[in-house]
Formats: structure tokens, sequence, C-alpha cells
């Protein structure tokens, strides 16, 4: 049997190891899938002893991201990029950091809800960890361009900035966004975990497709865009599989379906 776990603070809510295991059971392997709650200082003690242990592979949730990265022996161009890693796989003793978050979202957003990003005209809200972990996948998909607005202007700028080489980014700050509709809007801020909503005109929204990278049945981002005549919109819960997915492959090179295990996690959760 294969081990394998998630480590976060707080991870108790986590749907990874049903994820996995699900995933395990789809594709005909014997594995076994924890979830470890790290104290805040204890990451990295407690990613060794798992190693030592024989661990397989790990994924890393809040707050260990940037950790990870640092611990990480080699990091794919995702992970590069991104600054955090959410994936490690464990092999030969050295540890391999990858960041599926990108990929998940793409995946998510093409496949399950039937969008294409190409030519499209896509707003993120934040420029935090979260959204400079979707912006190279993003970025591939050839959009036309990609703002990203924030509360603090200079961080937005800043990862404009940084991604530039990668396709055309605007950043600048929330109270800039104009009430001119986009194609999508993504939320990548941390607000709605705190049950608010970023001060947006609601125009911006008016036709577009809205994700909440969260999940839950309405988040306050997801009614604001209802109020504001989104084409669409979703949680992040299709997110969340994809980009276990896609670590499920870059541990074990088989890549499970997705399709049934949203659809029950989805009527577990709503
Ligand atoms: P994460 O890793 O989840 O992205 P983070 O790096 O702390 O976490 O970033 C949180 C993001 O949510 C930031 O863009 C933050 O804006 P600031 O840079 O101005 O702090 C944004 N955010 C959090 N609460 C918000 C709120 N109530 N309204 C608007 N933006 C908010």
């Amino acid at each position: 049997m294969d081990n394998y776990a998630v480590f976060g603070n707080p991870i108790e809510h986590s749907l990874s190891p049903t994820i996995h295991t699900q995933f395990a059971e789809q594709t005909g392997c014997d594995i076994r899938y924890t979830k470890i709650l790290a104290a805040k200082d204890e990451f990295t003690d407690c990613a060794l002893d798992f190693i030592s242990s024989g661990g397989k592979g790990f994924n890393i949730t809040v707050p260990f991201k940037i950790e990870a990265f640092k611990i990480a022996n080699h990091l794919t161009l995702n992970a590069k990029t991104a600054g955090a890693v959410n994936t490690i796989k464990i092999q030969d003793g050295e540890l391999y950091g990858e960041n599926t978050d990108g990929k998940g979202l793409v995946n998510d957003l093409c496949n399950n809800l039937g969008l294409s990003l190409e030519g499209k005209d896509i707003l993120i809200l934040g420029a935090g960890g979260a959204t400079q972990g979707i912006l190279l996948p993003l970025l591939e998909q050839k959009p036309v361009r990609i703002l990203i607005a924030n509360r603090t202007k200079a961080r937005a700028e800043k990862l404009a900035m940084d991604f530039a080489t990668h396709g055309k980014v605007c950043g600048f700050g929330m109270d800039q966004i104009k009430a001119k509709p986009v194609d999508i809007v993504i939320n990548a801020t941390s607000a709605s975990l705190s049950g608010e909503m970023p001060a947006i005109l609601p125009g911006v929204a008016k036709g577009a497709f809205c994700y909440d990278l969260m999940y839950g049945q309405k988040t306050p981002f997801m009614n604001w865009a209802k109020q504001s005549g989104a084409s669409g919109v979703s949680d992040g819960l299709g997110m969340l599989v994809e980009q276990a997915a896609e670590a499920y492959y870059f541990w074990r090179g088989v890549m499970p379906k997705t399709d049934e295990v949203l659809s029950s996690l989805r009527a577990t959760i709503g």
C-alpha cells in the first residue's frame, strides 16, 4: 500500500482524502490517503517525518504552500511561477514540487463548464497567492488579456509586471474597475472566507461567466454575480477535484476521471 497525505492548518474539513480514495478505487490502486494537521511552525518537521515513514507523496494546503516550495529539491515551471507548491512527489529520496491549482482551474473552466479562454478578456479579483498560482496556466490558454484588480493596487501592479513575459497582464486597484463588461470574472480574493464581497461595480459582470475559487453553495461573490446579470456562475468545487486529479497524475502517471467524483461531492456539499 502506498501512503499519501494532505498537510494543512486547519485540515479537518479537507475533502482531499475522499477525492483521492475515489480516484484510487477507480484506477485500481492500493493507496492510503490521510489528513495531517501540522502546527503552524512544524510543517517541515511533520513533512520530513512522513517522508521517513515511507510516504510516496503529499498535498499541501493553507498555510504551508510556500514552505513546501522551499523544501522541494526540484520544481516544475508551474510551481516556480506560482512561487508555491501544493503537490510533492517523493522519488529516490528527492522531493519534486508541483502546483496543480492553475491546471485544475483551467480543466474545470474548459472541460467541465465548456468555456474557451482563447481571445477572452479575463478579470481576476485579488493579487495574493491564489492569483499567482493560476496565472501561468490561464495565460497558456491565450486570453486576449488578463486584468488583475486588487484592493492594494501595488500588489496587482507587481504581479502584472512579474508575468508580463507570459502574456498581456494589467494590474490596477479594485476601485479603478469600470462598468465595462469582460468575458470572465474570477474571484481569487479571500473575501468569501469572511463572508464579504469586494466592492466592485456590477456592470463588469454583466454577461460574463463568474467563477469563485472558493467552493460552497452560494458564496457572496456568486450572489453578487447573479444579481449583476452574469451569464453563468460557478464555485470552485470542480477546480478542487481537477487539481486533485492533476496531483494524482503527477504521483502515479495515471489520470483519473473526475466527473463522477465531482457529482458525488456536489450531492454531498450542495
Ligand atoms: P491567498 O493565498 O488566499 O491569495 P493572500 O495572499 O493573503 O491569500 O491574498 C488575499 C487576497 O484577497 C489579497 O488580494 C487581498 O487583498 P489585499 O492585497 O489588498 O490584502 C484580498 N482580500 C482579502 N479580503 C478582501 C476584501 N474584503 N476585499 C477585497 N479584497 C480582499
